[in-house]
Formats: structure tokens, C-alpha cells, sequence
């Protein structure tokens, strides 16, 4: 992947829509969505259910493309319309980071090698794996449970694994789906508060969908959706919709640079 400008923006999602089924089954989920999302933010994306925000969470991280519109990640057109425009399986391997509902992690490995494993299937040597797992793991606070099983883990400790995990490859973009929703409010909080520490630290963009308003205040910035579209209150694209912080310059961590 080239180089990128250092000024584009993490996700530049256009025009976005997604209809599922056809005829009588026919759903319009995304109409006419625009976003545009920061490196260095972290961006909550609110609605009620069935409102599209996993379809606009899925499209964004290729896995789930939209009919119509264009995604632009971290400067690059990723997906004109349905079509690819890049290796999407290699592109999401590298740049993107998932955390979902539940940790899914595997059962049968440890802490530490759920992470490691994300890192050797971007061919990462074991060695250097083991060693980058281990960090990742001490960031997030629980270096102190590397060996253990994650049905020996809380709920809020298998959420940081796999939050390390989603940051194994450093990710330029991490996008999270209601990754709270199996936590208390304070774990749930502590989730929150790590996404914008490494959204502050590592220079990465966060996506995150959530009900829970009660971390509200560790975002940026809310875009709410309602039928598949984004609240024009909560939805800018204009010189407003810069970060709190001060600007973001690409940098090696950031993981959407040079190759
Ligand atoms: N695979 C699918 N096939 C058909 N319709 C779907 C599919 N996935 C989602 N939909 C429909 O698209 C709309 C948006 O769904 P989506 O899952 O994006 O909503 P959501 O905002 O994430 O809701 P929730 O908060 O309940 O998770 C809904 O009407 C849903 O029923
Ligand atoms: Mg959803």
C-alpha cells in the first residue's frame, strides 16, 4: 500500500446504501450515508435497533459491502459500490481491527496465544509474536492472566484480550460492535476509556457501536442513525467534525501507512 497524506481521513465512507433481500423481503438498511471519521477520534454510533448501524459498521470493515456509494479507507478507495477495489481479505487483515459483543475468543488457547495468533497469521515470527502479545496484554491491563484459559477469565478481562487482540496488527481503524453489551457499566466504562487511549496514543480511529449512554463522554464525537440514514444534527462532515485533540499526523503505529 502507498504511503498516505497525512491529512486523509481514516474512513471516508459516500453515499453509502445497502438494501438486503428484493421484492417482498426487500430492506433498504443504508440510504444515502455519508461519514467521515479521523485518525486519532473515536466515534460512537448510536441509534435504535434496526436503525443499520451494523450494516454501516460491517461495510466500513469489508465485510459486508454496501449496493451502492464508495469507501475510502485511510485515503484509499477500498469498495466502489459493491465492487472491490483492493484485496479486501488482506486489506482487513492489516488495517482493521473487530470487536464484537463477546470476546469470541478461542477457547482452547490462552490468553496470550489468542493474541499471538492474530499476530503469525500476518507472519509475524512466533518469537516476535509471543513478545508483541505480551505487551499488547500488559497495555490493556491483564499481562497478570497471559497463560490463563478464557473461560478462566471475567467477562471484562476476555474483552481486553480481545481488544489486544484487535490491536495485534496496529490497526489504523478499529471498529467495534456493541463491544459493552456483556459487561457491567464499570467494565463496560474501562472498555470505552482503552479505545480512546489507543485512539489518543496510537493515532488510530475508533468506530464503536453502542446503547450504553453512560460513557458517552469518553467519545469524540456521536453520529446517531434512525432508518438507515445519519441524523443530519449529529452527522457533520464540515471543519466541526475535527477531533478534540490536536491533529493527528500519520505515523508508523498508525498501520494504515507504507506497507
Ligand atoms: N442479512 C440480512 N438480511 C436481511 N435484512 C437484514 C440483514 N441484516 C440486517 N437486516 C435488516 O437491516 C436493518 C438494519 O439492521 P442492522 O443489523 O444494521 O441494525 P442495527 O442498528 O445494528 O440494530 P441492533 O441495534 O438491533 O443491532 C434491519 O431492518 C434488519 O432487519
Ligand atoms: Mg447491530
Amino acid at each position: 500500500m502507498n504511503t498516505l497524506a497525512p491529512d486523509s481521513p481514516a474512513i471516508l465512507a459516500e453515499s453509502l446504501t445497502k438494501t438486503y433481500g428484493s421484492g417482498n423481503t426487500e430492506v433498504v438498511a443504508l440510504r444515502d450515508v455519508t461519514l467521515r471519521v479521523l485518525r486519532g477520534e473515536v466515534v460512537a454510533l448510536l441509534g435504535p435497533s434496526g436503525a443499520g448501524k451494523s450494516t454501516l459498521l460491517t461495510a466500513i470493515g469489508l465485510i459486508n459491502p454496501p449496493t451502492s456509494g464508495r469507501i475510502h479507507i485511510g485515503g484509499h478507495l477500498v469498495l466502489d459500490g459493491p465492487r472491490p477495489a483492493v484485496d479486501l481479505r488482506a486489506f482487513r487483515r492489516k488495517h482493521l481491527g473487530f470487536v464484537f459483543q463477546r470476546a469470541n475468543l478461542i477457547p482452547f488457547l490462552s490468553a496470550l496465544e489468542n493474541v499471538q495468533v492474530a499476530l503469525e497469521i500476518n507472519d509475524v515470527p512466533p518469537r516476535a509474536a509471543r513478545k508483541r502479545a505480551r505487551e499488547l496484554l500488559d497495555y490493556l491491563g491483564v499481562g497478570d492472566r497471559a497463560r490463563h484459559l478464557p473461560d478462566a477469565l471475567s467477562g471484562g478481562q476476555q474483552q481486553r484480550v480481545a481488544v489486544a487482540r484487535a490491536l495485534a496488527n496496529e490497526p489504523g481503524l478499529i471498529l467495534a460492535d456493541e463491544p459493552t453489551a456483556a459487561l457491567d457499566s464499570h467494565r463496560g466504562r474501562q472498555v470505552m476509556e482503552l479505545f480512546a487511549k489507543v485512539a489518543r496514543e496510537r493515532h488510530a480511529a475508533v468506530l464503536v457501536v453502542t446503547h450504553d449512554h453512560r460513557a458517552l463522554d469518553v467519545f469524540d464525537r456521536t453520529v446517531e442513525m434512525e432508518d438507515g440514514r445519519l441524523r443530519d444534527s449529529a452527522s457533520s462532515t464540515g471543519p466541526c467534525d475535527e477531533p478534540k485533540g490536536p491533529p493527528q499526523r500519520l505515523d508508523a503505529g498508525a498501520g494504515l501507512g507504507s506497507p
